[in-house]
């Protein structure tokens, strides 16, 4: 079994990937940090190195080897099934799962959130919000295709997730 969690950053793929891995005795891969420990770098570093297309052929690559992998619960990163063939891919290697939140809960969680993301730093509120009205609208055609869509406005828990699922 191969699940595939997809959607916005900020959008809550870790945590309900790892909870959703321990409760249905799966592994759990965050597709970023499986990124990060083969190329010996950060996502920040890869970006500010090698730029976002730089990044987007490393996360490709990625993608094509966890497709491979067995029982488990991969955590994409929020633009992977936008790129190249990714969601094709994403699609006949698995069950997918988009986490459909609201630009209202993505923008409190991105920030709150501790971790570094090179396509928002250094963003103010306003610019934040512009950013994510822009581009999740974009990415939506990607994400919509997903197996199951799980669309919500609050912190979603575990079980209502695999309730959905
Ligand atoms: C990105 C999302 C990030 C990471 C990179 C680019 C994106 O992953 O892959 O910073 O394009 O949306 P998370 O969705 O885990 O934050």
């Amino acid at each position: 079994m191969r699940i595939f969690l997809i959607g916005y950053m900020g959008s809550g793929k870790s945590m309900v990937g790892k909870g959703l891995a321990k409760k249905l005795n799966l592994s759990f891969i965050d597709m970023d940090d499986y990124i990060e420990e083969r190329n010996f770098k950060s996502i920040p570093q890869i970006f500010a190195e090698d730029g976002e297309d730089g990044f987007r052929k490393l996360e490709q690559k990625a993608l094509a080897e966890l497709a491979n992998f067995e029982d488990v619960v991969i955590a994409t990163g929020g633009g992977a099934p936008c790129f190249f063939n990714n969601m094709e891919v994403i699609k006949n290697s698995g069950r997918s799962v988009y986490l459909k939140g609201s630009p209202r809960i993505i923008a409190e969680r991105l920030k709150q959130s501790k971790v570094e993301r090179p396509l928002i730093k250094g963003k103010n509120d306003e610019q934040l919000v512009n950013f994510i009205d822009e581009t999740l609208s974009k990415r939506e055609n990607w994400y919509k295709q997903a197996d199951v869509i799980i669309e919500f406005d609050h912190d979603i828990s575990i079980d209502e997730v695999i309730n959905r699922i």
